[in-house]
This record gives structure tokens, sequence and C-alpha cells, in this order.
């Protein structure tokens, strides 16, 4: 056992080497065979690396199922693979899955995708996941911990060493109300020991006792680097599927040293008992070294940062092979190790340890963290020059960081991470607090200019931070601490329908499911993998679309996620057919909630909200994917609600991307609706960001006056709405043709800033339309205005700049929406369809 006192700072030990180690031999019990469990599905399902998962509805391993099965309400591109992600389990009470397996070391790896499940939000999945003896997760909340590592989904790994012929795994919600647990997939692939190790050799003068190691611990993978290569899927190690990512996110500054690959007359071998599973040889074949210049390389450290659970046991491995000429020898290239500033390891000499070029070894060290909550891990190399070698440097090829069951407490479980700061807590203390201070101290008119200047600062500073962290994209996805599995798979953004499957879905397309029909062809309601319901968009055959255009078009819309935005799930295409399928929008178009409907009508309200979310999406796409959309058809017809009345727009398949974001404009083809037309597009057939916003002005008027915007059954001046509306406003009658139904609902300043807001959409030029950004603004106050109104309390020129400049913020947010916005949204069936109203087109 361990001292306590040992507690009190950081150790390490070296545990082992490579050459002497008895590890058994690769004879393991293959008895019993890898487990993959599907859960919340009923049938035998393929993965992107086409392993076979079995659902759990009615399976052997999870008899008496008390939970119940969804499926995701959002797809997020991404996610690696549909199967398990896609379908969940939810347990609002605890539930244990037995399975049977035989004794022996085990990989556990649970999957988590956090999004809504139905009724289920995903900030009330809250729980704990526990085995016979040991509690794996407590109080996790994994919306938190995958926001926190800027990742969409989950996958916690796991080392057991099953002894009782039988693994059960619990799941209990916490304690809070309203918690419930939930997994998308449990994965079980027995191992041989790959851990622990039983006769150290180069053991320097350790503090912990090696056989604190014993065969009974447990382990979760924090981390698995191809140190100097890519990312390794699953399959490219095939034997357990481990993981491996590239370790550049967590270089420590600049210094990256420099990558290589082995000589190509160099084999990996693996010396002696070293099993050949200890590490695929591409984990060897690749590594990092300090450089080719020692002035350098003795003026820096080689550092990796990981942040772990503070608090625990940490064994890290680290793999190590001399893959290129001229290093052969002894002596050549010597180095420390440090951990946490503390040398672990001096002259570490790789040929020494593995006795020639193309051997792998490796070392592991057994550390001691101590505190709770989130800490860094440093790992750095820097060389050793007592043993005067020939090269000053130091090289890498993996490492792999183990989290190790606390004897004490029989638990893995850390802290959920804490959350990244937003940068709205950042912006509305300083603009408003500094400028109540100054309040007292100088005259108001000096504030007022402070207060603003403090305020476009601040706006100044999120934008362009939002901006850089837009560039740097990648790598701030990949500064994740928790993730041990990052590889990604574009293709799989979309799914592939056969068109077999596409006359399932329909009843051989079916007229009674027809929803509409359109320019495009018909559009029906569809059910797939056994009850979602989607929309499906069979082309025309005499559809002027080719070929080529549908593919870019899918190409396009994939990569399009939003949460206000109609997304597509998938497509097919066969012989002739070209078929989309997207979510089923339950509550149809927002038009037919308008006007020319039996529907109740919605209250004024609901329609500024419904705005909102329309802007937003349209704010995505004039700004967030990577390129530039142009919707070109906005209306209301194409302004989608699901069952919770989130709008969502439609039908951007035909528009046409912007290929050079220099340019502001495409020229085109006219496509568009009548009376939605930016008046420009006529006299410059140049197509730009404004023209939507024209569209969405005409939208606006819609939305506020109830009626088509071309009535040709009216008196002249009242045909077309935009002008009816226009020059109402300019004589102050507009409150006379807003909808009767919202007469004297409308707080008048809301009123005014709405109509504000549509008029200056519809400018003639545009150049003196807003931009989307600067519309959702105004509908956001305006929203706000309206609030107060019916709260009775003066919405007064303070609260606007104290209340709309976070959400400013929240809407610039835009990459984070992209991923996680969605994640609030709920509702099981949803989403789409752009035809309802053939009359519409
Ligand atoms: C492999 O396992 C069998 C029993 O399952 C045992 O008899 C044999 O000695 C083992 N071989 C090695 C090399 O450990
Ligand atoms: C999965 O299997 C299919 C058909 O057997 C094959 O075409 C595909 O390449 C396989 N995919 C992978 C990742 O192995
Ligand atoms: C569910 O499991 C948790 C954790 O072991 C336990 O504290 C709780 O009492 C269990 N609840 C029920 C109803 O069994
Ligand atoms: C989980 O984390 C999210 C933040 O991502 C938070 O909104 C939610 O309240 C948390 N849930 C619980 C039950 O603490
Ligand atoms: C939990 O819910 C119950 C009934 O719904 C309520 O009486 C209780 O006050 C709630 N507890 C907390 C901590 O919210
Ligand atoms: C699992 O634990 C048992 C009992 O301690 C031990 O005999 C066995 O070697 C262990 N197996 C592995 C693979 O560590
Ligand atoms: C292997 O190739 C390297 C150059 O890539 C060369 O320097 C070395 O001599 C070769 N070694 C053998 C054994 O062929
Ligand atoms: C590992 O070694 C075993 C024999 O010991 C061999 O069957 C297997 O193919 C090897 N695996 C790899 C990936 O080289
Ligand atoms: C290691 O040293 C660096 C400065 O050289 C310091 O910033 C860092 O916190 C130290 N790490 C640990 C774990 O003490
Ligand atoms: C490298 O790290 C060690 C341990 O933290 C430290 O003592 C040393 O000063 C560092 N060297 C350089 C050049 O940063």
């Amino acid at each position: 056992m361990i001292h306590p006192s040992l507690l009190t700072t950081i150790q390490w030990v070296a545990l082992s080497t490579l050459i002497l180690i008895t590890i058994a031999a690769d004879n393991y019990s293959s008895s019993s065979s890898p487990i993959f469990l599907n859960c919340g599905a009923s049938t035998m399902q393929l993965d992107i690396n086409n392993r076979s998962w079995e659902g759990d509805t009615r399976s052997k391993f999870a008899s008496a199922m008390n939970g119940i099965a969804a499926s995701a309400t959002y797809q997020d591109p991404s996610l690696p693979s549909l199967v398990p992600y896609m379908t969940s389990r939810i347990f609002i009470s605890n539930y244990t899955y037995s399975f049977p397996i035989s004794p022996g070391r085990i990989f556990v790896r649970l999957y988590f995708y956090p999004v809504a499940y139905g009724y289920y939000a995903s900030e009330d999945a809250y729980f704990g996941v526990k085995t016979n003896n040991l509690i794996l997760l407590d109080n996790f909340n994994a919306s938190q911990t995958a926001q926190a590592a800027n990742y969409a989904y989950i996958l916690r790994e796991f080392s057991l060493n099953v002894t009782l012929g039988s693994l059960d795994l619990t799941f209990f919600p916490s304690t809070q109300n309203g918690s419930y647990a939930f997994v998308n997939g449990i994965e079980i692939v027995p191992t041989p020991d790959i851990f622990t190790t039983r006769t150290p050799t180069h053991n320097t003068e350790g503090n912990l006792d090696p056989s604190d190691i014993d065969s009974m611990t447990s382990f979760q993978t924090m981390y698995r680097l191809n140190v100097g290569g890519q990312a390794i899927i699953p399959q490219g190690d095939s034997r357990f599927y481990r993981s491996w990512e590239d370790d550049s996110p967590y270089i420590y500054g600049a210094a990256f040293g420099v990558t290589f690959g082995k000589d190509s007359n160099v084999t990996i071998t693996y010396p002696g008992t070293m099993p050949n599973y200890t590490a695929p040889a591409d984990v060897y074949a690749t590594a990092r070294s300090m450089g080719p210049n020692w002035q350098i390389n003795l003026n820096y450290n080689l550092t990796w940062i990981l942040s772990v659970d503070a608090g625990f046991y940490y064994l890290l491995r680290f793999h190590f092979c001399e893959i290129q000429y001229p290093i052969t020898k002894m002596n050549q290239r010597s180095f420390f190790i440090y951990i946490n500033n503390q040398t672990v390891q001096d002259q570490m000499d790789v040929i020494r340890w593995s006795g020639g070029i193309g051997m792998a070894t490796y070392a592991d060290y057994l550390i001691v963290t101590v505190g709770s909550g989130q800490m860094d891990l440093w790992v750095a190399l820097h060389p050793d020059l007592s043993s005067r070698p020939q090269y000053y440097d130091a090289i890498l090829n993996g490492l792999e960081v183990f989290k190790l069951w606390d004897i004490g407490k029989k638990n893995l479980a850390g802290l959920n991470p804490p959350l990244p700061p937003q940068p709205k807590t950042d912006v509305n203390p300083k603009g408003v607090s500094g400028g109540g201070k100054l309040k007292a101290a100088v005259p108001a008119a000096i504030c007022a200019v402070v207060v603003l200047i403090t305020a476009c600062f601040c706006v100044c500073i999120i934008c362009r931070r939002k901006k850089v962290a837009k560039h740097s994209g990648k790598t701030d996805k990949k500064c994740l601490t928790y993730q041990t599995e990052l590889y990604k798979s574009p293709s799989n953004l979309c799914r592939n329908f056969t068109f077999h499957e596409m006359q399932i879905a329909t009843s051989s397309f079916d007229e009674t499911l027809l929803l509409g029909r359109g320019g495009f062809g018909d559009v029906y309601r569809g059910e797939i993998d056994n009850g979602t319901t989607v929309a499906i968009k069979r082309s025309n055959p005499l559809s002027l679309q080719g070929v080529h255009e549908f593919q870019t078009e899918i190409e396009t819309l994939s990569k399009v996620r939003h949460g206000h935005l109609v997304s597509l799930i998938g497509y097919c295409q066969e012989k002739n057919e070209m078929i989309l399928v997207y979510e089923y929008m339950a509550r149809g178009t927002l038009r037919e909630h308008l006007y020319s409907t039996k529907r109740p009508p919605l209250p004024w309200k609901e329609r500024l909200k419904i705005c909102i979310g329309a802007a937003r999406g349209l704010y995505y796409l004039h700004t967030g994917p990577k390129e530039t959309i142009i919707h070109r058809d906005v209306k209301t017809a194409n302004i989608l609600l699901d069952d919770k009345w989130v709008a969502k727009v439609s039908d951007f398949g035909l528009s046409k991307v912007n290929p050079d974001i220099d340019a502001t404009h495409v020229s085109t083809v006219v496509k568009g609706t009548f009376g939605y037309f930016d008046p420009e597009y006529f006299r410059l057939k140049q197509l730009t960001q404004r023209s939507d916003v024209f569209s969405f002005g005409v939208v606006l008027f819609e939305i506020l006056c109830a009626r088509p915007p071309v009535n040709t059954e009216l008196p002249e001046e009242q045909v077309s709405l935009r002008e009816w509306a226009l020059s109402c406003k300019k004589i102050g009658t507009l409150g006379e043709i807003i909808d009767p139904y919202l007469q004297g609902e409308i707080a008048p300043d809301c009123l005014k800033k709405f109509a504000d807001c549509a008029e200056q959409c519809v400018a003639d030029r545009s150049i003196d339309r807003p931009e989307m950004g600067d519309v959702l603004r105004n509908l956001e106050v305006a929203l706000k205005m309206q609030e107060c109104a019916e709260n009775n309390s003066k919405f007064s020129e303070e609260t606007t700049s104290s209340k709309t400049t976070p959400d400013m913020m929240t809407i610039m947010d835009t990459d984070k929406q992209s991923t996680y916005s969605t994640m609030s949204i709920t509702g099981q069936r949803t989403i789409f369809s752009d035809m309802m109203d053939p009359q519409a087109r």
C-alpha cells in the first residue's frame, strides 16, 4: 500500500522497461469475443469501421430493460460514425447491463453523444456509471464535458480485470431532480495484460512500490498519442480497436521540434518478449525529435502539456524506437525525461534500451497528483550531456497516459471540467460597471461617450477574438482535454441511402404521403430507422439539375449545420434518381400560420422569435460556414417550424456558394420568387448577401401585416406589400395595415424598431441595407422592448446598452452555435418540408 505521506508531493517511479519484462506471452482468452452494443437500437448495424453493433433492445445483455430508446434530434457533422452515436438509451432510474465475460482484462468503451433526445434536454443528463466494485463516472455532466473539450461526442475508455465471469455496468442518474442517465454505445474488447510489468529493471530510486500496480488495477485512458505521426483509427489497431491521436495539439509553445518517419530500409521489430500488441508498428514508425541544431536544442525543452484530473495516480507509458540512420549505436542520443518538472529519467538512450535501430521499446513511469479538479501534466525532454553523446537531441514515438483506480476511493471519476470562459461575461461587466463608476465622477455627457467607447472597444476585441478563433478553428478544436479519439470522417457526414431504402421509407412513394410538389420534384413524408420521420425530396426526372450539381449541392449542404437551418440527413443517387432526405418539420411553413389558413393566429412575441430564429439561420449562412452562402429564395414558405416552434430556414439547396471570399457578389441566372426580388438583382444581375436581406425585409412586413407580398386582387397601390407598407410608414399609418389580430398587442417602440428594421432591409440600393447581423440585433432589441413593455417596465436606453451587447456577442459566436446550440433544441420528431404549400412557389 502507499503511505499517505507520499501523497503530499508529486512522486514518481520508473516502473519498467523493455527487454527483461516478462509479459505473459501472446496467449489470452479468445473464448470471449468483442461485444458492440448499440444502445437504443433494435437491429444489428454496421459502423463506419464495419464493426457490427448489436441493438440492446431485447439483447441478452439487457434483461428487464427499463430504459427508453431514443434517437438524437440532431446529427453533428463531426460525429465519426452514425452508429452508435445517433441512438441512445435513456435511464431515469438505475439500470444494470450484465455482460458474461471470461475472466481477464478487458477494454470497456462508453460512447456518449450529448444532444437532446426527444424531451430529454442534454443539460439534464447528469449521472454515474459503476461496475461491480468500481465507480467509473460520477455526477457526470456529458454536455459540460463535451463543451469544455469543444467536442460533440465523448468516448471514455477503461481497462478492467474481470474475475467474476461477468461484468455489470450500472447507470445511475444523479439525485438532482430531473436528472437522467444515457449511453449511446458500449464496447467491450478482451485484451491480454498490457499494463502490469512484473520485473522492473531500470527502477531508479523510486518511492512507490511498483507492486502497487497489481493485476487487478483498473485504468482509464486519458491520452494515447502517436507522437510525430497521424491519428490511427481503431481499425488501424484492429487487435483492440485503440485509437491514437496526433500529439501536436498538446505541444507547449512554438517549439515543436521536427517530425519524421522511418527510413524505408528500417523494419520495426519487437525485441525479446515484448508483445507486438504493445503498440502498432505505425506508432513506432514515426517520431518527433528536437531538431538538427544542437545549440537550439540545448536552449529549450520539448514539452507536451496534458490536462488531467488531480488527485489520482497516473501511469505514463513512453514508446521509443530509433528509426533513421545514422543513429544505430549507443550513446549517439541521450536525454532527460521530465514529468511535472522533475527528472524521472536521465541518460535515456533508446538504442541501449532497445538493442538497435528499428527495435521498439517503452518505459513506464508512475506519478501521483494531489488536489482536485483539473491540472496540467507537463512532459518534457531535454538532451543529457553527461555521457557526452554524439548528438544533443531527444526522441519520442508514442505516449500513453492512464489514470489509475485510486486505491483508497474505489473511484475513477473526476470532476466535470470547467467550461471555457464565455465572451459575453467579459464584456458585460466591463462595459457596464466601468461606465457606472465613471457616472458618479464625471458629467453625464462625457460618461455617455466613455461608455460608448468602452462598448465599441469590447465589441472590437470580441469580434477580433472570434475571428482569430475561427481561423484557427482547427487547432482550437484539438485543444481538448478529455478526448482520446480524434479521427474524423467527413464522408460520413451525410448518409447515402439506397433506392430500396427510399422505397421502404415512403411505401414506394405513396401519394398519401405526399407533402407537396415543387420545381425540384415531389416531397414525401417518410420513415427511416424504424420511426424517424423525415421529408424525402425526390427529383423530377425532367429536372434540369445535373448530376454534378446534385453532388456539389450535397457536399455543400452536408457541411452546413445550424440549429436554425433545416438539415440534410442524407441522399440517394441511383439509376436516374436523385433524392434528398431532410429533417421533418412538424409544424410546416411559417406562411401557413400567417394567412389563408384555418390555423390560429400567432401571437406577436412568437412571431418575433420566429423572425429572430430565421435571421440567425441566414446570418449563419452568410458568415458561418467556410464559404459564404447566399440563400437566393428567402420567403415565408421557406421558413419552417418544428414542433417547438423553432424556426429553421430551408431550401438553401439551390443556393450558390460564393467561391471567392473577396468577391461580394455572384453573377447568376435569376432565381427566386416574385414579390421578394431584390430590385438591384434585375438591374445589375448581381447577387449579394444583401439580396437575401431584401427578401427578409419583405418577410418581416409579411409577418407584420399577415398578407402575401403580392396580391393582385387589391387596388393597384396595395398590390405590392413592400410599396404599400413603405408608403403607409411614410405617412404614419402603418399601424392601420398591420394584422388586425395584432392591433393593440405590439408595444409602440417595438413596432417602430421592427418597422424601421424592415424598411432598411428593403432599401432600393443594396448598400443602404443592413447586414444580416444588424437585422438580427435590431430584432432582438425589438423583442426586448416588447418584453419590457409587457412587464410594465420602461425600456430605457440604459437597459438597451447593457442587455443588447451580450446578445450581440451570442450572435457572433457562430462557431459554437454550429456545434452546440443545437443541443438545446428539443423536439422528438423534427422538421422540414419546403413545399408543403405548392401554391407558395
Ligand atoms: C496459454 O494458456 C494455456 C491455458 O489456457 C496454458 O496452458 C499455457 O501455458 C499458456 N501459454 C503461455 C505461453 O503462457
Ligand atoms: C465495409 O464493407 C464494405 C462492403 O463489405 C466495403 O465496401 C467497405 O470498404 C468497408 N469499409 C471499411 C471501412 O472497411
Ligand atoms: C442507484 O445507484 C446509486 C449508486 O450506486 C445508489 O446510490 C442509489 O441508491 C441507487 N438507487 C436505487 C433506487 O437503487
Ligand atoms: C451540465 O452542464 C451544462 C453546461 O454545459 C449546464 O447548463 C447544466 O445545467 C449542467 N447540468 C447539471 C445537471 O448540472
Ligand atoms: C424535487 O421534486 C419534488 C417533486 O417534484 C419537489 O417536491 C422537491 O422540492 C424537488 N427538489 C429539489 C431539490 O428541487
Ligand atoms: C486478473 O486478476 C487475476 C486475479 O488477481 C489475475 O490472476 C490475472 O492474472 C489478472 N489478469 C490480467 C490480464 O491482468
Ligand atoms: C538504409 O538507407 C539509408 C538511407 O536512407 C542508408 O544511409 C543506410 O546505409 C541504409 N542501410 C542499410 C543497411 O541498407
Ligand atoms: C503479432 O505476433 C503474432 C505472433 O506472435 C502474429 O500472429 C501477428 O500477426 C502479429 N501481429 C502483427 C500486427 O504483427
Ligand atoms: C513546470 O514549470 C513551469 C515553468 O517552467 C511552470 O509554469 C509549470 O507550472 C510547472 N509545472 C508543474 C506541474 O509544476
Ligand atoms: C527543462 O525542464 C526542466 C524541468 O522542468 C528545467 O529544470 C529546465 O530548466 C528546463 N530547461 C529549459 C532550457 O527550459
